[in-house]
């Protein structure tokens, strides 16, 4: 497949748009100082905190999962069955995960993610959510593929 070019120059903090790519959804979500905060406060809450399992490309690496901590970029698909999480940025749900500084929480069977994909212990998703490959064609324009 054909990358695929995305203008964010309008995305605004704390927002989300979708992608299509291969015919997969990715997530483009411009995150805030807070939720940037939030990567490291939930590790101990993370069953793959340091991202062992190879879910992204080799020039991705720490908390931020991302090229620029600020901006996010990722495969939309559940790593257990493929559904669509949600995105949760700010509700606090108990219900949901006791310690949640928001993330993404798969409604088809309670997987949850944290703000870069990170998996959470004991769901039904085995792995982290997966970072395609990317880069900056400028500041404002995200190729995919
Ligand atoms: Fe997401 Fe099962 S498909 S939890």
């Amino acid at each position: 497949g054909a990358p695929v070019t995305q203008d964010i120059s309008l995305l605004e903090p704390g927002q989300k748009l979708n992608v299509a790519w291969r015919g997969k959804p990715v997530w483009i979500v411009k995150r805030t100082p807070e939720m940037i905060a939030s990567l490291a406060q939930v590790k101990g809450e993370l069953a793959d905190p340091e991202n062992e399992q190879p879910q992204q490309p080799d020039y991705i690496k720490g908390d931020a999962r991302a090229i620029k901590p600020e901006i996010l970029v990722m495969i939309g698909s559940c790593t257990h069955l493929g559904c669509s999480p949600t995105f949760r940025p700010d509700h606090p749900a108990p219900e949901i995960a006791a310690n949640w500084q928001g993330g993404f929480y798969c409604p088809c069977h309670g997987s949850k993610f944290d703000l870069s994909g990170r998996v959470y212990k004991n769901v039904p998703a085995p792995i982290n959510l997966k970072v395609p490959p990317y880069r900056f064609a400028n500041d404002t324009t995200i190729v995919i593929g």
